[in-house]
């Protein structure tokens, strides 16, 4: 029989049970089922809505049905549809009719938003973390890097020398933002929506604010109808992580690039590799693979999501239990790159050779060069000529810059002088970059000071 069978003639269809029941995925939910419960009848005693010896009596109960769980002992029931009357039936069998009295003033559609919202501030609190160990290895490799000199690309064409530590550092910047907006979505979750009942609260006299109390909650929703309908605090958390990980992905992408034979700047180690079944050299970057992957995997939880709610008419439609297997996949996800990604980037050889080699080819220091020649008194558009002038003879008889002497220089231009060379060598053109963001040793060392203090603020 049912918990809600009493107008029923007759009994569902199995097809139905099945269809209809959501434990196969919101049995996770059960400690915040639970909890909430607790919380419930805590305020339902001390409000005399049921006898406090009751509220005593389903407490305890309800403590032991948490264990039980915990320990493997509870196969869960499809007929029973979901964790919130799986609990209630647990409770009922095990002392009977004054289990009966729990779900008084409550219904399961601010008791599933009540503990979403339970689920999603723990699981916020634990990305955060995660988020934040990536970036503690990252601030690591940036100190080690601040001399190791690689090109700077734009339109994945060599653009200015930098250093590795100033394109990491780029990545931990995304990764502060993504961390503030994990912060902002949880300040939204953070509002308790019980009490709100099916829609329109209750005919009992509630204390919600004791209940929020009790369960940590910030705030109460003021208007039950969205509390029960309200899915937006589902779908700003899978925003903010589409967001974390199309960073993740587009460090991915870069790493992936950075391992390949052409580029050679960097190689993963093998513990972080995988191999081909034909092709005996190959070594193989799956897990950034993997990681720009599953990206497209919590871009589509959001866009379920945003898609099952576009229509929705006020208030709760069932339409609504699909929240769950999208959020619970894209927290998965995201939990399942995070540390891989992290211990990866640990792991990582630098092949420093190969990225200076790098910065030096392409004419990255062509800017540097027309730089030296505004500070002799030449206008920049007049200088960007000249240096192009000179780049093109650079191509036609295969020089660099660097290589060029000062006749050639001065067949273009007089104002070349010796002193140019020491302009134009990385060093210089990373190290004249002494602007706060920039790639200069000493910038870097400021920001680096920064973000140290913001990783500790942080934890
Ligand atoms: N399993 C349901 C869900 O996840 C719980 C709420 C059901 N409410 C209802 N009136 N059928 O949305």
């Amino acid at each position: 029989m049912k918990l809600w069978g009493g107008r029923f003639s007759k009994s569902t269809h199995a097809m139905v049970d099945d269809f209809n029941s959501s434990i196969r995925f919101d049995e996770r939910l059960y400690r915040q089922d639970i909890a909430g419960s607790i919380a419930h009848v805590t305020m339902l005693g001390e409000q005399a809505i049921i006898p406090i010896e009751d509220s005593k009596t389903i407490i305890v109960a309800l403590g032991e049905i948490l264990k039980e769980i915990e320990a493997g002992q509870v196969t869960f029931d499809i007929e029973a549809e979901d964790i919130h009357m799986n609990v209630e039936k647990l409770l009922i069998e095990k002392i009977g009719d004054v289990g009966k009295k729990l779900h008084t003033g409550r219904s399961r559609n601010d008791q599933v938003a009540l503990d979403m919202r339970m689920y999603i501030k723990n699981e916020i609190l634990e990305i955060d973390k995660m988020i934040g160990s990536l970036q503690s290895v990252l601030l690591k490799l940036c100190k080690e890097n601040l001399d190791t000199i690689m090109p700077g690309y734009t339109h994945l064409q060599k653009a200015q020398p930098i250093t590795f530590s100033h394109h990491l550092m780029a990545y931990f910047e995304m990764f502060k933002r993504d961390r503030s907006r994990l912060k902002d979505a949880y300040k939204r979750t953070n509002v308790l929506p019980l009490g709100s009942g099916a829609l329109a609260t209750t005919t009992y006299p509630l204390d919600r604010e004791m209940v929020a109390k009790l369960l940590d909650f910030d705030s109460i929703c003021l208007n039950s109808i969205d509390g029960v309908s309200d899915r937006d605090f589902c779908i700003e958390l899978l925003s903010a992580l589409s967001t974390l990980m199309m960073h993740l992905s587009r460090f991915s992408e870069e790493i992936i690039l950075w391992c390949t034979n052409e580029f050679n700047f960097i190689e993963l180690d093998d513990a972080y590799s995988t191999g081909s079944s034909i092709m005996p050299q190959k070594k193989n970057p799956d897990i950034p693979e993997l990681v720009r992957g599953k990206t497209g995997r919590v871009y589509g939880s959001l866009f379920s999501l945003l898609t099952t709610m576009k229509s929705l008419p006020l208030a709760y439609n069932k339409d609504m239990q699909e929240d769950k297997e999208v959020t619970f996949d894209a927290i998965d996800t995201v939990k399942m790159c995070l540390p891989i990604f992290k211990d990866m980037l640990n792991t990582l050889k630098i092949n420093k050779e190969k990225m200076y080699q790098g910065a030096g080819g392409g004419f990255t220091n062509a800017t540097d060069a027309a730089d030296y020649l505004v500070k002799k008194g030449v206008h920049f558009r007049n200088a960007h000529e000249i240096i192009g002038k000179l780049v093109l003879y650079c191509i036609n008889t295969n020089k660099t810059l660097e290589e060029l002497t000062l006749n050639e220089y001065r067949t273009i231009s007089d104002v070349f002088s010796s002193d140019l060379y020491n302009e134009i060598s990385l060093e210089a053109c990373v190290n004249k970059r002494n602007v706060i963001g920039g790639p200069s040793q000493e910038m870097m060392i400021k920001v680096i000071e920064i973000n140290e203090k913001y990783l500790t603020k942080q934890y």
